[in-house]
């Protein structure tokens, strides 16, 4: 299978590169100016009052920086983070383990926090409300409840599916921040910047280039740059010209919007094979061999945002701006010139 661009899993080689690109301080992070806004007030008060911070939730697409983001939030309060995510907790007593390890202030990072079963998610309210484990010990009539402190800790949760969180465990987080895809000025910004730390010389032309084409998400634009800097050392010399860019990138059938192979394979199928839909998202995945999952948590999301999908009630519709993209007619022109 081809390199994916889009693809949530981060590869065993790309993790290096990950960390190494990976802003550590708050005023590095660029974009998501009103996030930071208010993070920046939350995290100075809580330094302030020397205080653990609230818990917080960050939701939006993958790639968009929250991991970052949670790991900046522990650097700038100069607290340990504990990393783990809502699948790996499996039950009561995992949870247990980890909280009873934490120390006043710590971080404790839960990523997928949508996939924390029922059993562990009880037993995580009271750990974040009231700093307090609720342990049952024994069994049958001599079981008895006991109830250990637990330091002042803060979680920071991150979820692509902020729907799929229960509502009580939504109300425990104080602040809840949402990561939107990045304009053209933030994109071009990381670009530059990864390009100087992966020490690549780029032409500014080629900086706009990719970050017109990562659709807005800056997971994309490091792995764009990753493979136009590779095209460029075997092909150009090392210098990422515009035109060393743009064929790179025609290379990787990352079209103009930053749409790759999938996304138009998602459009083509609802057009060619569903009339356009209505159709079911499991539809569509059964019918490009894909998992409904990653078409609704990663390409879903960016088609929605370009106004190519429409999601109904009764299922996704490809718009007009769609059939235009792909340079097909849509329906209601196709009628309008069989009319003529
Ligand atoms: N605001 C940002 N500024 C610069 N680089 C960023 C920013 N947000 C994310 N990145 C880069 O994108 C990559 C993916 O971010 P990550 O935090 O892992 O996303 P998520 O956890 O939302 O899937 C990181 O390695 C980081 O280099
Ligand atoms: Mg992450």
């Amino acid at each position: 299978m081809s390199d994916r661009i889009v693809s949530p899993a981060v590869k065993q080689d790309e993790l290096a590169l990950d960390q190494s690109l990976r802003p550590k301080k708050l005023a590095e992070y660029i974009g998501q100016d009103q996030v930071k806004e208010n993070l920046k007030i939350l995290l100075d008060a809580a330094k302030h009052r020397s205080e653990a911070v609230d818990h917080i939730l960050l939701y939006g697409p993958p790639g968009l920086g929250k991991t970052t983001l949670a790991n900046i939030i522990a650097n700038e309060m100069s607290a340990a983070i504990r990393i783990t995510a809502g699948p790996s907790i499996e039950r009561p007593g995992d949870l247990a383990a980890i909280v009873t390890n934490l120390r006043a202030g710590d971080i404790l990072f839960i990523d997928e926090v949508h996939r924390l079963n029922r059993a562990v998610e009880e037993i995580l309210y009271p750990a974040m409300e009231d700093f307090a484990l609720d342990l049952i010990t024994g069994k049958g009539p001599s079981a008895r409840s006991i109830r250990l402190k637990l330091p002042r800790f803060t979680i920071v949760g991150a979820t692509t599916r902020f729907a799929m969180l229960s509502a009580p465990l939504r109300d425990r987080f104080g602040a809840v921040y949402r990561l939107d895809y990045y304009d053209l000025a933030a994109m071009e910004t990381i670009v530059d910047r990864s390009a100087r730390i992966l020490g690549a010389e780029i032409e500014p032309r080629a900086v706009t280039e990719i970050a017109q084409r990562s659709r807005g998400t800056p997971r994309v634009t490091n792995r764009l740059l990753r493979r136009v800097r590779d095209f460029a050392q075997v092909r150009a010399e090392g210098k990422i010209t515009e035109g060393v860019a743009h064929q790179a990138l025609a290379l990787m059938q990352v079209d103009d919007l930053g749409l790759d192979e999938i996304d138009r394979k998602v459009l083509r199928t609802i057009i060619e094979k569903f009339g356009g839909g209505p159709v079911g998202l499991d539809t569509i995945a059964a019918a490009i061999s894909e998992e409904a999952d990653t078409i609704m948590d990663v390409y879903e999301p960016y088609l929605l945002q370009l106004g190519f999908l429409d999601r109904t009630p009764r299922g996704r519709i490809a718009t007009r701006r769609a059939y235009q993209h792909l340079g097909l007619t849509p329906p209601e022109q196709a009628q309008q010139n069989r009319l003529l």
